[in-house]
């Protein structure tokens, strides 16, 4: 096989950032010739990019990499190399473990020094080529916080994401919640500027996205630089509210939408862009955690259950239809009953479209791991099936809601059935419909059945017929 027809497989746990850095790491192989493989058997190169939140998706990884080593085994049976990287949070948080418990693997890197991976993929590739008769990896390790910004050394984005994409605006957290991990895996946070930005949504909309979604682990903390205007009058910091009207001046991109965001930082400016800006999808994913202020305190959190009411009220007040989704973390050490009854109150309170719930996971390193009345494995299984019956009830009602009503829906995938295709109502929900050629388009539906993971419906008659074309999808910024 020539040096330039090699293979790469990148495996993504964890969160929509993740995600995201996979496609850029793909993008930083694509000049060494990776192209990507359908799976690890076919792969030169495999990358695990994982994820430190809870105990269970942290361990996933040493039983997928005891799986890697004997396909890399084969492979070598073979006459074939194959270079076994570990990226990602679990990388950056157990990055000297991971060398000691499977020394194979050729490189472990953080998530902040992807620019540097083409560089150790070379070394990694030097090493296994020095044929001295050794079986163990390179031994690369890299999970420095470099004071140069990844974003500002990654090539620019190579390919498109398809139809919905997703844009990393911000990263990295400073808001220490005592349960949490990422203020150590991700480090700092850390704004890219508006105009960087811009350009890479751009790039996602000449490249076929008609959507947007704007990532970082506080994505509502942004706080960026804006773009210079032609004057060059210096930059100032713009919050997330002001980034969204200006990312909606950009022809072709029809859907934004952002995630995750804290509650703390849900400010004047970014709730009424809810009411100001069409193009602003009315889903909001708000993670309150609790519903109890005092385990809310304990958290960390810095805001109690009436301020993220509060908030829920101005949003709704701006945007009348917006769907509302969270996380709950349920037994958080020394959650009463009590406590848990207040966070079923505040879902009953606030009506959800959609949420995501856990059992509190200790983790290693995090202030709550060693807090006093850890709640038992029993207590925490029950709750979560409580809230979870709750929640579920509440989505099943949402969806149930949709039914007989004209949504319009972003078309970005082909379904199971000839003509079929599945899409994205405002509001988040997948919906199939028959709807030849519309393929990236937005079509009104109107909904006719709601089915577990999904909605399903026909499209309206004004919609049954492809638009013209109307200008060609070039995205243009005023200056
Ligand atoms: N930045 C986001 C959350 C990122 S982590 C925010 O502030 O809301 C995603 C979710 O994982 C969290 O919202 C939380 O519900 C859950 N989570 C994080 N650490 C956890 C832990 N130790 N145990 C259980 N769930 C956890
Ligand atoms: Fe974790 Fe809290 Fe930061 Fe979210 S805000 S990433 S939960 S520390
Ligand atoms: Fe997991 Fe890291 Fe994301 S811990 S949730 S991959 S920020």
């Amino acid at each position: 096989m020539s040096d330039l027809a090699k293979k790469l497989f990148i495996k993504t746990y964890g969160c929509q950032m993740n995600v995201y850095d996979s496609a850029r790491m793909a993008d930083v192989l694509a000049p060494l010739g990776y192209a990507p493989a359908k799976d690890a058997a076919d792969a030169d190169m495999v990358i695990l990019n994982t994820c430190h939140i809870r105990e269970k998706a942290s361990e996933k990884v040493f039983g997928e990499l005891g799986r890697l080593r004997l396909q890399q085994d084969r492979h070598r049976g073979a006459g074939r190399d194959m270079i076994i990287a570990v990226a990602g949070c679990v990388a950056q948080a157990e990055g000297a473990e991971i060398m000691a418990r499977a020394p194979y693997v050729d490189i472990v890197l953080g998530p902040q020094t992807y620019h540097r991976l083409p560089e150790m993929v070379a070394r990694a590739a030097r090493a296994h080529g020095a044929k001295d008769g050794r079986r163990a990896g390179a031994h690369l390790l890299d999970t420095e916080f470099p004071v140069e910004s990844k974003f500002d050394h990654l090539p620019e984005l190579q390919a498109g994401q398809g139809i919905s994409a997703f844009l990393s605006v911000q990263e990295g957290c400073d808001k220490f919640c005592t349960f949490c991990v990422v203020p150590y895996t991700r480090g700092a946070e850390f704004s890219r500027p508006a105009a960087d930005i811009a350009a890479e949504a751009r790039r996602l909309v000449s490249a076929g996205a008609r959507e947007v979604t704007l990532l970082g682990q506080n994505v509502n903390a942004y706080h960026g630089a804006s773009p210079r205007t032609v004057g060059g009058t210096p930059a100032m910091e713009w919050g997330l509210g002001r980034l969204i009207h200006y990312l909606a001046e950009i022809d072709g991109l029809e859907r934004i939408r952002y995630t995750t965001s804290h509650p703390r930082d849900m400010d004047d400016d970014l709730i009424d862009a809810h009411g100001e800006v069409a193009k602003l999808m009315p889903y909001l994913h708000l993670p309150v955690q609790s519903g109890s202020d005092r385990i809310l305190a304990a958290m960390n959190r810095h805001h109690d259950s009436a301020a993220y009411l509060r908030a829920i009220e101005k949003l709704r007040a701006r945007r009348p239809d917006l769907a509302l989704s969270s996380d709950f973390i349920v037994g958080f050490p020394g959650e009463s009953e009590d406590d848990f009854a207040a966070t079923l109150h505040l879902v009953e309170d606030v009506g959800y479209a959609q949420a995501y719930s856990f059992k509190y996971s200790a983790r290693p390193g995090t202030p709550a791991a060693t807090m006093p009345h850890q709640v038992l494995e029993e207590a925490k299984a029950e709750r979560l099936e409580r809230l979870q019956l709750l929640l579920r009830r509440q989505q099943e009602s949402f969806n149930a809601a949709t039914v007989g009503r004209t949504v319009p829906v972003l078309f970005e995938r082909e379904g199971r059935h000839a003509g079929q295709l599945v899409g994205r109502s405002p509001y988040l929900q997948a919906v199939h419909a028959t709807a030849p050629g519309l393929m990236g388009e937005i079509a009104e539906v109107v909904i006719e059945a709601v089915h577990p993971n999904s909605l399903a419906g026909r499209l309206a008659e004004a919609a049954a017929r492809p638009r013209p074309t109307m200008a060609p999808r070039e995205a243009a910024l005023p200056a």
